[in-house]
């Protein structure tokens, strides 16, 4: 099984909700969990040789074949981190993938790089978007809830900005961070299982 953390823009909180997502589903009993990073930039892979998260193994697979052989081959949870550019790479990753959890932040900007994403998600796969970053309590957040809801795009998660998050590999992986991420995952695999 594998989800695919995808969003062609850049800098939306990819990396870092791919990293929570495989930490959160070890706590979870997921065995193996396998963080595949397609990304060139290899920020997943920095992250974890910085601070190795027990249970989380890595495969660098930057190029739309090897992420295809890394995704099929592996038992247990693959988590996918995708890059912003790379178009190809990425379709390789979603035409290949159980659930697409989508990371963007709020604000009006920002929905039609989501919308590019999830042109590019097969029909009947679960996708939804974590809004990540997000200022609790302001008119931004709640309208981009909002719309999303009114899109029929569902909202599996908003995680809010804390400096703990922001710290990335300088820190460990925080609490609240690990819980909230917990219920994305089981968000996105429970859409999976009712098909
Ligand atoms: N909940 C959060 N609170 C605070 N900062 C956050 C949060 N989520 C992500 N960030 C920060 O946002 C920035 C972008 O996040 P990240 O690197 O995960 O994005 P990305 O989509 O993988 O970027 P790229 O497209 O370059 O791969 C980072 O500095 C990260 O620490
Ligand atoms: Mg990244």
């Amino acid at each position: 099984m594998n989800l695919v953390v995808s969003n062609v823009k850049g800098g939306v909180g990819k990396t870092t909700t791919t990293v929570y997502l495989a930490a959160t589903a070890v706590e979870r009993g997921f065995d193996p969990v396998v963080l595949v990073d397609a990304d060139r930039q290899a920020s997943s892979a920095e992250w974890l040789e910085e601070r190795p998260v027990g249970g989380v193994e890595l495969v660098e697979a930057p190029s739309e074949r090897t992420v295809a052989r890394a995704m099929e081959r592996h038992e247990g949870l693959g988590v996918v981190d995708t890059p912003p550019g790379d178009e190809r790479i990425v379709r390789a990753a979603i035409e290949r993938a159980d659930a697409i959890v989508i990371p963007t932040r709020a604000g009006g900007v920002e929905f039609s790089r989501v919308v590019a994403t999830l042109e590019m998600v097969p029909e009947g796969v679960p996708a939804g978007v974590v809004v990540c970053a997000a200022r609790l309590g302001t008119h931004d957040l709640e309208q981009t809830v909002q719309w999303w809801e009114g899109q029929r795009v569902p909202v599996w998660g908003v995680v809010p900005e804390r400096v703990s998050i922001a710290a990335g590999p300088e820190g460990r992986l925080s609490r609240e961070g690990l819980d909230l991420y917990a219920e994305v995952l089981a968000r996105a695999l429970r859409r999976r299982a009712r098909g």
